[in-house]
């Protein structure tokens, strides 16, 4: 099966750096005028559209769609989100606003362990449903892979069909692709102590995680009342000798040494990030390790957003995910692109590579290369309702892109 897309716009590629000191647009974005060849889910081209025209003009076996000058980019990646769950907290902005903190909320009887309760009572194919609509509409905002971590399940059955129902739908075709990661280490279970929990993660659930192979990765909730470093040290070198990539959230309430955890460990990713010492982004950098973003979360709780200045004048590699979660219910990477970029002053570009080119590196695809436009990329594109690039960041309300490539298939928005 061939599709050729003629008569692109500009083509964000992002194919030749994804070094954030020497990223350019004139590095990153080809002319108007080409085409894109896709063939078999996979770029098997990019040429002049004249010249394709003329060589494939006459063959009726494939299918041609005119791009109009529209500008193209990368397919999303959204690299931290908790998909699968069961339930409503929205009661929780009145607490809030009353002065209530994460904390108080959560001994208040809402937070984690209620969103748990909701989605222990739910079935398979409830949460199957559930993930279904939310990933279609990911995909409307032009997502097409996804990290999607467990959590909510907090006790081995349960967890284990979070990650089953993640399987399920990472082989439906019309929606975007899985990395799914197992996050028991999300919060203790009511009515269990705290370090019987801790033992049973090491010595059951993580054991029949890695015995059923369905998480690539292991993340924990590294905050003082959740899990300490030296208890997230022991869950994530566990995992690690089970055979699982590492990632982390740290520092969301308070700077309190996961990211030096982060470092020494050489985590994936180490995420929110937002009370972390200057000191320490620069140990996880020089260990490799990225720092994910996650504009969604201050954004509905009413925190500070992260200082982008000072992460780009240390050429810190960071990606932008959503952390879709019962707190933060978007799904939209263009909205994340548009708080950085709008409120904070992040270049289009910048915000493009980090849900792009960087996210693949912190999520990489398990049938080959990713977040770039490049032959024998997988074929995973944004077509924009404009000819220029920038406005996928300028729309933060409706999708920007009038259509999407799938792993090859189009899908007109
Ligand atoms: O990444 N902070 C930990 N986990 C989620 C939120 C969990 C919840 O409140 O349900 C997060 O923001
Ligand atoms: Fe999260």
């Amino acid at each position: 099966m061939r599709t050729l897309l003629i008569n692109c716009g500009p083509i964000v590629h992002l194919s030749s750096d994804d070094d954030v000191a020497t990223r350019t647009v004139d590095n990153s974005v080809i002319e108007e005028g080409k085409a894109i060849i896709i063939e078999d889910g996979v770029i098997a081209n990019i040429a002049p559209s004249q010249e394709v025209i003329s060589e494939y003009g006459d063959n009726s076996g494939h299918h041609t769609i005119d791009v109009h000058g529209r500008a193209v980019i990368p397919g999303l990646i959204d690299a931290h989100a908790h998909l699968l769950w069961s339930g409503d907290r929205s009661q929780e902005v009145r607490w809030r606003l009353e002065g209530k903190t994460y904390r108080d909320i959560s001994e208040m009887g809402g937070g984690i362990q209620s969103t748990v309760n909701a989605t222990r009572a739910s079935s398979s194919d409830e949460l199957q449903k559930e993930g279904y609509v939310r990933l279609r509409s990911a995909l409307r905002t032009g997502t097409t892979h996804m990290e999607v971590k467990s959590g909510y399940g907090l006790n081995t059955e349960t967890e284990l069909k979070l990650l089953e129902v993640a399987s399920a739908l990472s082989s439906d075709r019309n929606l975007p692709t899985l990395d799914p990661t197992w996050m028991g280490a999300h919060d203790t279970p009511k009515g269990m102590p705290h370090e019987a929990y801790i033992e049973s993660l090491i010595s059951e659930q993580l054991p029949s995680i890695v015995e059923q192979g369905i998480a690539r990765s292991a993340d924990v909730f590294c905050e003082p009342g959740w899990f300490s470093v030296e208890e997230s040290e022991d869950i994530l070198k566990e995992s690690k000798s089970s055979g699982l990539d590492l990632r982390m959230h740290i520092d969301e309430f308070a700077d309190s040494g996961g990211s030096q955890l982060a470092a020494e460990l050489k985590v994936q990713t180490a995420d929110h990030a937002y009370h972390t010492s200057l000191d320490d982004r620069l140990k996880m950098k020089a260990a490799g390790v990225i720092t994910g973003f996650l504009p969604g979360t201050p954004y509905a709780m009413g925190d500070l957003w992260p200082n982008m200045s000072e992460i780009h004048k240390h050429e810190i590699p960071y990606t932008l995910a959503t952390d879709f979660n019962p707190n933060c219910q978007t799904l939209s990477l263009p909205f994340m692109a548009s708080l950085m970029v709008q409120r904070c002053k992040v270049q289009p570009l910048d915000a493009l590579a980090s849900m792009t080119v960087t996210a693949a590196k912190s999520s990489p695809h398990k049938n080959g290369v990713h977040g770039i436009i490049r032959e024998g990329a997988i074929a995973n594109l944004n077509i924009l309702d404009s000819p220029h690039w920038e406005s996928f960041s300028l729309k933060p309300s409706h999708t920007p892109f009038s259509a999407t490539v799938l792993n090859g298939t189009f899908i007109s928005h």
